[in-house]
């Protein structure tokens, strides 16, 4: 975030890649992409894509990681060395480290965790392409994977990223609005139950923009919520025909 833009990343109302404001990238999502995982997911928002696998719930691994009365939710982020577009190396960094930590945070509330004393399950994030919003992209795939795996669930969590171009707020950065913008909030949206579960933000915001920010996250997240449920019923319909 900050420093100047190599384009303008507004004019006439229109953002860099065409869209409003309040326009969201399309979104691409599939499940059960991986056979081997307990449940997988690959979610698109525009030209970031994430790969989400979960393993478990099973016996928690290094034992002392157990906890004797509820399961242990952990989930590691990743991009990819050619996600970017200088390579990165596939070494863990600082940022990633920490959004692996605020993703998890982001998923504990709404699974069952107690139902699996001693247990742990795991959710692998991989970035295959990094175009902004990668760590909100990674809450929509996490949940949906978690979903697919059929763990238990409270409800299916939705990330949103909101941003602000000058003194207009937007939705959904891409990589010139995340790296040039003038602020940068991923949210996370339990959509049915009016929750938000991760909020974080750069740059200044003023009350009302906050407001703003929220209100435009849950109008965002409806739709990608009802493709979840979609996406999920349709691979359990896809199931039944084959069974
Ligand atoms: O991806 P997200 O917006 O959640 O996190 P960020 O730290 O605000 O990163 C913004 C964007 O910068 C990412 O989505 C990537 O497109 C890009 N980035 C990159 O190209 N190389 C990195 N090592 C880190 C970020």
């Amino acid at each position: 975030m900050g420093g100047k833009s190599p384009v303008p990343l507004l004019v006439d109302g229109k953002r860099v890649d065409g869209r409003l404001p309040e326009d969201h990238r399309p979104v691409t999502m599939r499940v059960g992409v991986l056979p081997n995982a307990s449940g997988s997911a690959l979610v698109g928002y525009g030209n970031t894509v994430v790969l989400a696998a979960v393993y478990g719930p099973r016996e928690a691994m290094p034992r002392h990681i157990a906890l004797p009365d509820t399961g242990v939710l952990r989930v590691r982020y990743h991009m990819a060395p050619f996600s970017t577009d200088e390579r990165k190396s596939p070494a863990p960094t600082r940022r990633e480290i920490e959004i692996s930590k605020v993703v998890r945070q982001a998923l504990e509330p709404v699974i069952f965790l107690e139902q699996f004393p001693k247990s742990s399950i795991d959710v692998f994030l991989e970035v295959l392409q990094a175009d902004g919003s990668t760590r909100v992209t990674s809450i929509t795939a996490a949940s949906l994977a978690l979903a697919d795996s059929g763990i238990p669930m409270r409800d299916l969590v939705v990330g949103v990223s909101i941003g602000k171009i000058g003194d207009t707020v937007v939705v959904d950065l891409n990589k010139l609005e995340d790296n040039y913008g003038d602020g940068d909030m991923p949210i996370a949206v339990v959509y049915r139950r009016s929750w938000i579960t991760l909020m974080q933000a750069d740059g200044s915001w003023t009350v009302d923009e906050v407001k703003k920010a929220i209100g435009l996250a849950f109008r965002a997240a409806e739709p990608i919520y009802k493709m979840e449920r979609d996406t999920l019923k349709g691979r359990y319909s896809e199931q039944a025909i084959v069974s």
